[in-house]
């Protein structure tokens, strides 16, 4: 983790990149919106209402003088934003509905991105997944060529850092999906200072087992390769699958089970075939293999959403924070 921010921090120094902290009456968010204005890198924008944030700063002891604190429910931006929403939504909002969803701090704060008013948000200490990345999907929405977002975590363990997803978001994948998130997860990797080298993973390596599923994941990995060679940024980079857990990480396991792969047991991004899949796989790395496990990590949409764990600490809302603010780079 610590090798992870420092190549960030080096990136954001002198930047005070705007973030969006939605949820400003949650101590941990608040605690860690006095920490982030300390510094030159991330310049927090926390919602609530200015009374209540106040009165929780005073029982932290912590000063807020400086920290930008907008009420969404009397904000000056509101109506330009509701005209804003409402114009982005098209026909699927009525003003009255807007007027209602902007309430919502992570909806004001997900307008205030697509605004050009910051260039991120962090939410979810005290919000769902789904209230909390709902919005982003519906106003943000995905860059062009990308039709799904989608969440990878770092895995990170002493010196070994790898690249986990789908691990968030979308319960199931076709092929085209699938291929579109290995790029996405390889686009990621790169941001964070990696040379990714991305493995597709399955229950089958190189045709070893032949089923609908392996059969998805072989089309995920070729659609993904001929992907690759349209993308300039990923020049260098790896894709190959489909590929057992063994088969991609381990040196003697690929030299038997796929010996012509560029990828010889060196992968560092792994692209689940499904979100349980994923979702299991990296709890099993984090729980069983001590490594710890940032994000996830949105990738895909114009601008970068993240969400945090209702069981966040302090130091969980900083970190995210300034990940969040190296992708809006
Ligand atoms: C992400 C999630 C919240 C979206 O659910 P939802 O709001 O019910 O989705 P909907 O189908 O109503 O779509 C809402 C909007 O988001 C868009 N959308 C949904 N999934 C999307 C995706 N993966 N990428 C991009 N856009 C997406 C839809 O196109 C729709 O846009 P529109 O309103 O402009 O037409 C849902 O897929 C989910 O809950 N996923 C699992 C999350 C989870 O529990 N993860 C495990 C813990 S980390």
């Amino acid at each position: 983790m610590a090798k992870l921010l420092d190549v960030l921090n080096e990136k954001l120094t002198g930047k005070n990149v705007r973030i969006v902290l939605p949820e400003g009456t949650d101590e941990r968010v608040l605690q860690a919106a006095v920490e982030l204005h300390k510094g030159d890198k991330v310049e927090p924008v926390v919602l609530g209402n200015a009374e209540e944030v106040k009165a929780l700063a005073d029982k932290l002891g912590v000063s807020i003088e400086g920290i930008e604190i907008i009420d969404p429910k009397t904000s000056e931006l509101r109506d330009e934003l509701i005209a804003s929403f409402v114009e982005r939504r098209k026909g699927k909002a009525t003003e009255e509905q807007a007027q209602t969803l902007l309430n919502d701090p992570n909806y004001f704060g997900t307008m205030l991105v697509y605004t050009n008013k910051a260039a991120g948000l962090v939410s979810g200490a005290a919000h769902s997944t789904a209230d909390t990345v709902r919005p982003a999907l519906q106003i943000i929405k995905t860059k062009p060529g990308v039709t799904r977002t989608s969440g990878v975590f770092f895995m990170i363990r002493d010196e070994e850092q790898y690249v986990m997803g789908d691990c968030a978001i979308n319960p199931t994948l076709d092929a085209q999906a699938l291929a579109e998130i290995a790029i996405e997860s390889a686009k990621t990797a790169k941001t964070f200072g990696m040379d990714p080298k991305v493995a597709l993973l399955s229950f089958s390596t190189k045709g070893s087992a032949k089923t609908p599923e392996t059969e998805k994941v072989t089309e995920a990995t070729k659609l993904a390769q001929e992907k690759l060679a349209q993308e300039t940024e990923l020049a260098g980079t790896v894709i190959d699958g489909e590929f057992q857990f063994d088969a991609a990480f381990v040196p003697s396991v690929a030299s038997k089970k796929a010996p012509e792969s560029p990828i010889q047991g060196d992968a560092n991004v792994f692209v689940f075939p499904s979100l349980e899949a994923g979702n299991i796989g990296y709890k099993i790395a984090q729980r069983l293999g001590g490594f710890d496990a940032v994000g996830p990590i949105l990738q895909g949409l114009n601008a970068p959403v993240n969400d945090l764990s209702r069981g966040c600490s302090t130091e969980d809302v900083v970190s995210l924070s300034i990940i969040t603010a190296a992708q809006s780079l």
